[in-house]
């Protein structure tokens, strides 16, 4: 039924309807006569007459019930066919109820709670009318200069795949068409993340290996959890532009991995096929792009796929390149039941945004994402009975926009809860919180991209007086029994566009930090980011280090929930946190060439180690680990073994561990990185408990692309096995396969 409807539709229209249907523009809610977003221009009418003509198969950047309305009701009352709009947004960690970024989310290491986090996402969006969201970004990212390492999980591809299907889960809940969810659309088809020199849209050079063993696999994944969607990526990948990228889009993604969802390109990615020296003009970019099944053009302006009719009728382009693309888009149309229900209740909408139930995801999520860095002398938990008095010092504490991060543009800051809110809600009967910024909120050197959406930027005050500002913070400090700073990236300072050349702290904020430090008084570091950022000082001069990341709606709440121990922290990191900017960039899978004892110092004037490891995360706990055991010493190439180990928390106070499953293959038709995550777990031990944890190792964990062998290869050889809680674990049992 959902074909013949199809194609039906598909032989009534005519090829400028088609080539609308093959173009999303964004459909900013401009200010009467301006035709803007500061420089995102867009012809004054253009969408108007694009939904009048059947020309618009999709637009962007709505995110309210009314407006999803009233532009359905163009579309379906106002043009020919009345085929009905499928709205697309950006919902990258929460509509309404702002969960903390992805990278924080990655940092749980626990798929049940991204999924019901992107679940609760999924269920705002749908209930303002948005059908599709552009997400999970999947990109792996290994140099934190890339401000996009903010939007997906790190730089592990095992632990960014398991990240990847949870959110496909979380967003889609299944086929596409389930009701409260969204079609996912993993991005940015492929590579991304690799930029060079981590600077954002750079290009993209990598390796088969580096591809298929790196890059690929969290694509691959969400696929296999039936994403419904995938976003091409801007950037030429290996010399040709990914968007129109025959062998990613066609041999690989549809051919070899069976994809047959839709595709998109990212903003204007189809014209700037020209940009790229790769198409000769916009008819040829929409041509290029159509061969390779690139269905639907994302476009500010003036898309490129209105040149589809002439490419047609000059034959430049077969008609049946085009039609392939419609029909993917109709059906997507069909399946989720737009035809018969385009419309959203407004009063549903208002009630499922205001879903307490939402906070209480989010509020936890944030609990759960949390990393402790260091805890010397156990100065956290803090006993909120023996607090006189608490400073509460640096801007981003009281930030509501900083606190939610970068992507959120549904702008209800009013139930947002900074740092400073939830310590005065937690604390505040008991304990005198006071608070001074130190130092002036946005420091940067040029304005953010997303400056342009009203109210998304961060006014640096006027009648600052630094001087007097850091005095007062500090003699605060002084006369305090503790102090909790924060320190960080304003939120403006990464994600698209917002790429680093430095990972220092901005502004003062070290200068503010060495100055309360040296009052004496015990100081809380708390760090707001998403991306590592050089905390070398602090690593050796404060006593305690929390990584809360954004947290999102609910942050201070739960930052204040961990603090005073009312549940513990316990997510590890996702990324490798090196020293210092010079390092990058540095993951713990490399390969070596040397024996560690023959390879002396990596740099003259740096450690080789980074400042924190990959995995590393500590909690109020302590765990240990014993009688590691796998249960066969020999397995076929195809066969599977189980690995068993013994955790304990040995510590005082109940908490969560994430147990790490890393592995090192000996010898092959390749050489493998030192060690690799294959399996991890995050469990709770009541202080004093144990548990045997088991986590299974098969073909699935063993295989690797190799580039002697062309292929996906399982070798015969030696496994050395570890599990702990971090990646620096000594892998000291082994296992060999065998032909
Ligand atoms: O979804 C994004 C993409 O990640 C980067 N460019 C703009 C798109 C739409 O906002």
């Amino acid at each position: 039924a959902i074909r013949a409807r199809v194609e039906d539709l598909l032989s009534r229209m005519t090829l400028d309807e088609k080539a609308g249907q093959l173009t999303q523009y964004f459909a900013f809610d401009l200010p009467p006569g301006e035709a803007a977003v500061g420089d995102l221009p867009q012809k004054p009418g253009e969408v108007d007459d694009a939904l009048a003509s059947g020309g618009a198969g999709s637009l962007l950047f709505v995110n309210d019930a009314a407006r999803t309305n009233r532009l359905q009701r163009q579309a379906v009352d106002g043009s020919r066919h009345g085929i009905p709009v499928l709205f697309g947004y950006d919902v990258i960690h929460g509509l309404r109820t702002i969960l903390p970024v992805p990278i924080a989310l990655a940092a749980s290491w626990d798929p049940e709670t991204i999924e019901r986090g992107q679940a609760v996402a999924a269920r705002e969006a749908r209930a303002v009318g948005i059908h599709w969201t552009f997400a999970p970004m999947v990109d792996i990212a290994r140099d934190p200069r890339w401000g996009r390492i903010v939007e997906g999980a790190g730089e592990d591809p095992y632990l960014g795949s398991a990240v990847a299907a949870a959110q496909v889960r979380g967003f889609q809940g299944g086929r596409i068409g389930t009701p409260e969810r969204v079609i996912a659309g993993p991005k940015h088809f492929a590579g991304y993340g690799a930029a060079i020199g981590g600077r954002d849209y750079d290009e993209v050079d990598l390796s088969d290996q580096q591809l298929r063993n790196v890059y690929l696999p969290p694509f691959k994944a969400a696929v296999d959890a039936g994403a419904g969607n995938i976003m091409t990526a801007y950037m030429p990948l290996n010399g040709v532009p990914a968007t129109a990228n025959a062998w990613l889009l066609k041999d690989v993604l549809r051919d070899e991995w069976g994809f047959d969802g839709f595709l998109v390109s990212d903003a204007n990615a189809v014209r700037n096929l020209v940009t790229h020296g790769y198409a000769a003009d916009l008819p040829d970019a929409a041509v290029r792009a159509v061969e390779v099944g690139l269905d639907l053009e994302m476009a500010i302006s003036d898309p490129a796929y209105a040149h589809l009719p002439e490419a047609v009728e000059s034959g430049a382009v077969s008609i049946e390149a085009v039609d392939a693309c419609v029909r993917r888009i109709l059906e997507v149309k069909v399946r989720l039941g737009l035809f018969e229900e385009p419309y959203v209740d407004e009063d549903r909408a208002a009630a499922v945004l205001a879903d307490p139930a939402h906070r209480q995801v989010a509020r936890e999520a944030a609990q759960r994402s949390a990393v402790l860095l260091r805890n010397d002398g156990r100065l956290l938990p803090l006993d909120p009975d023996a607090l006189g008095s608490v400073a509460v010092i640096g801007p981003l504490a009281d930030s509501k926009r900083d606190t939610l991060g970068p992507w959120v543009f549904d702008d209800d800051l009013d139930e947002t809860v900074t740092i400073l809110d939830g310590l005065r809600a937690r604390l505040g009967d008991t304990t005198d919180v006071r608070y001074a910024p130190g130092v002036r909120p946005a420091q940067r050197t040029f304005p953010s991209m997303f400056e342009m959406f009203p109210g998304n930027a961060t006014p640096d005050p006027e009648d600052f007086d630094d001087e007097a500002e850091l005095a007062r913070a500090v003699e605060l400090a002084r006369t305090s029994d503790v102090a909790v700073l924060v320190v960080g990236e304003w939120q403006g300072m990464i994600g698209e566009a917002a790429s680093r050349s430095s990972l220092e702290l901005p502004g003062r904020q070290l200068e503010l930090l060495q100055a309360v430090a040296a009052t004496g008084t015990p100081v809380v570091l708390l760090v707001m980011n998403g991306r590592p950022l050089d905390l070398r000082w602090a690593a050796q001069h404060v006593p305690a280090i929390l990584d809360v990341w954004y947290p999102g709606t609910q942050g201070g709440t739960a930052v204040a929930d961990l603090l005073v121990g009312d549940v513990a922290p316990g997510g590890k990191l996702p990324f490798t946190w090196p020293r210092t900017v010079g390092q990058v960039p540095m993951i713990y899978s490399h390969t070596t060439s040397f024996e560690p004892q023959n390879q002396g110092r990596r740099y003259w004037d740096e450690e080789s180690t980074p400042l924190f490891p990959f995995g590393f995360g500590l909690g109020y706990g302590e765990f240990t680990y014993s009688d590691l055991r796998l249960d066969a010493e020999t397995i076929p190439l195809d066969g599977s073994l189980t690995a068993s180990v013994t955790v304990t928390n040995a510590g005082q106070h109940d908490g969560d561990e994430v147990v790490q499953l890393y592995v090192h293959q000996r010898h092959g038709s390749a050489a493998r990185p030192v060690r690799e995550l294959k399996g991890f777990q995050r469990i709770h031990l009541a202080a004093g408990e144990s548990r045997t944890v088991e986590l299974t190792i098969g073909p699935d964990e063993l295989r690797y692309w190799s580039a002697a062998a062309r292929g996906f290869v399982v070798d015969a050889t030696t496994f050395d096995v570890g599990i702990g809680g971090d990646s620096t674990v000594p892998l000291t049992a082994s296992f060999t396969t065998t032909a």
